[in-house]
C-alpha cells in the first residue's frame, strides 16, 4: 500500500513511520512542513530505506497536496501534521485554525478527489474538554474543547465526521490520551521536565499540579491508529487511552525521584488559561472492535523514556539551544504568562 503520513517528522509522526518501515512493506511519504516541532533527525537511518521519501511542504497548499496524491498512486492517508501544543494556542491561536482545520479541509477535499481509499484522521481526546473527578471520555461524550488547540482540533475531528456522512468519504478517526516517548518535543510536559532536572533548572508545574492526564506510550498508539487504518469501520471514532491517570506533581516527583534530583527543583508557576482539570478515556470501544490493548506499562515506558533522553542528550540540547529559547524566555521568563515562582 501506498500511505502518505503527514506531519511525519513529529514526536508521533516519526514514531510512526519508524512502526510502518519495521512492521509493514508498505510505501511511506511522508509530507511535513518542518514548523518548529518538525525535525528530520526524528528520522534518520529512515532516509536510507527505499520505501520511504520525505516531501517538505504545508498540508494547506492544495496544488502540491492534489500532485503528491496523483503522482505517488496514494492509497491510504494517516493525517498527523498539526500545531499541537495547548500553550502556543493561547499565544497565537490562528495558525491553529489555518492549519488545524483548513489544511484538513484540503486534505480530505483532495483525498476524496484522488480516491484515496482510507482515511485516519488523529484527533485527541482533548475535544471532549475536561472531566470532573469521576467517569471517563467515550465515543458519545460531548465535544466541549476548551482551548484554542482543541477548538481547532474539534473542528477536523467533525470535518472528518461531515465528509463520511456527506460523501461516504473513509474517513476513521482516533481519539487519543498523551502520548509519552522517544522524540517528543521538549515544550512538552515529561520531555521539559526531564531536560530541566537534567540542567538543575526550575520544573514549571501549573496551578496547584493536581490536573491528571492519562498516559500512554507512544509505540501503542503507533499500533492502535496501524489498527484502524487496516481494520476500522469507516466513519468510526475509536478512543485510545493507557488506563493510567496521573497528577501532573505525582509525576514531576516521580521523574525527580527516577533521574536522582531534589523535589526543591520543583516551582509552581501561573496557571494555564483555560486548563483542563481531568483526561481519562474509556478504550473498550477499540478493545472490543479491534482488540488493541496497551502493552508498555508506565514504569517500564517511563525507564526507555528517560533512557532515550539520556542517551540522545545532543538530540534536545540542540533544540534547546535554538529557536525554542525564545519561547522558554517569552513563555517561563520574567513577566511570562508562566513566570511567576514558588516552592514545592
Ligand atoms: P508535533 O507538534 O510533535 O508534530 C507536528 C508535525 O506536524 C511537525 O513535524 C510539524 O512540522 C508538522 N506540521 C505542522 N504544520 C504543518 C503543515 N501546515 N503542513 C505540514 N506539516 C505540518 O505533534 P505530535 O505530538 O506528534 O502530534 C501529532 C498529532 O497527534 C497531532 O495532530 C496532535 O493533535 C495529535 N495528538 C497528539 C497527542 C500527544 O500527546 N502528543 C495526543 C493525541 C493526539
Ligand atoms: O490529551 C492529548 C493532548 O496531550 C494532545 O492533543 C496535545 O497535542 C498534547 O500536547 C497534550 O496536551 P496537554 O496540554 O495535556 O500536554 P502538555 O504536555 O502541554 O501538558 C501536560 C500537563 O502538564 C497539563 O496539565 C499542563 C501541565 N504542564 C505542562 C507544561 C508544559 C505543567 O504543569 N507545566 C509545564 O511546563
Amino acid at each position: 500500500m501506498n500511505i502518505l503520513v503527514t506531519g511525519g517528522a513529529g514526536f508521533i509522526g516519526s514514531n510512526h513511520i519508524r512502526f510502518l518501515l519495521e512492521n509493514t512493506r508498505d510505501r511511506v511519504v511522508n509530507l511535513d512542513l518542518l514548523t518548529y516541532a518538525g525535525n528530520l533527525e526524528n528520522l534518520a537511518g529512515c532516509e536510507d530505506d527505499p520505501r520511504y521519501r520525505f516531501v517538505r511542504g504545508d498540508i494547506r497548499d492544495r496544488e502540491l497536496v492534489r500532485s503528491l496524491l496523483k503522482g505517488e498512486a496514494i492509497e491510504a492517508v494517516v493525517h498527523f501534521a498539526a500545531e499541537s501544543h495547548v500553550d502556543r494556542s493561547v499565544e497565537g491561536p490562528e495558525v491553529f485554525v489555518t492549519t488545524n482545520v483548513l489544511g484538513t479541509e484540503i486534505l480530505l477535499e483532495e483525498s476524496k478527489a484522488a480516491g484515496v481509499g482510507r482515511f485516519v484522521m488523529v484527533s485527541t481526546d482533548e475535544v471532549y474538554g475536561s472531566l470532573g473527578s469521576e467517569g471517563f471520555f467515550t465515543e458519545q461524550s460531548p465535544l466541549a474543547p476548551n482551548s484554542p488547540y482543541a477548538a481547532s482540533k474539534a473542528a477536523a475531528d467533525l470535518l472528518c465526521r461531515a465528509f463520511f456522512k456527506t460523501f461516504g468519504f473513509p474517513v476513521i478517526v482516533t481519539r487519543c490520551s498523551n502520548n509519552y516517548g522517544p522524540y517528543q518535543f521538549p515544550e512538552k510536559l515529561i520531555p521539559l521536565m526531564i531536560a530541566n532536572a537534567l540542567e538543575g533548572k526550575p520544573l514549571p508545574v501549573y496551578g496547584d499540579g493536581l490536573q491528571v492526564r492519562d498516559w500512554l506510550y507512544v509505540g501503542d498508539h503507533c499500533r492502535a491508529i496501524d489498527l484502524a487504518l487496516r481494520q476500522g469501520r469507516p466513519g468510526a471514532i475509536y478512543n485510545i487511552g493507557g488506563g493510567n491517570e496521573q497528577r501532573n506533581l505525582d509525576l514531576v516527583k516521580l521523574l525527580l525521584d527516577r533521574l536522582q534530583r531534589g523535589h526543591d527543583l520543583i516551582t509552581f508557576v501561573a496557571d494555564r488559561p483555560g486548563h483542563d482539570r481531568r483526561y481519562a478515556i474509556d478504550a473498550s470501544h477499540i478493545r472490543a472492535e479491534l482488540g488493541w490493548a496497551p502493552t508498555v506499562d508506565f514504569a517500564s515506558g517511563l525507564t526507555r523514556t528517560i533512557d532515550w533522553y539520556l542517551a540522545n542528550r545532543p538530540w534536545w540540547e540542540k533544540i534547546r539551544s535554538g529557536e525554542y529559547t525564545a519561547y522558554y524566555a517569552k513563555m517561563y521568563g520574567a513577566g511570562g504568562r508562566h513566570g511567576g515562582t514558588g516552592d514545592a
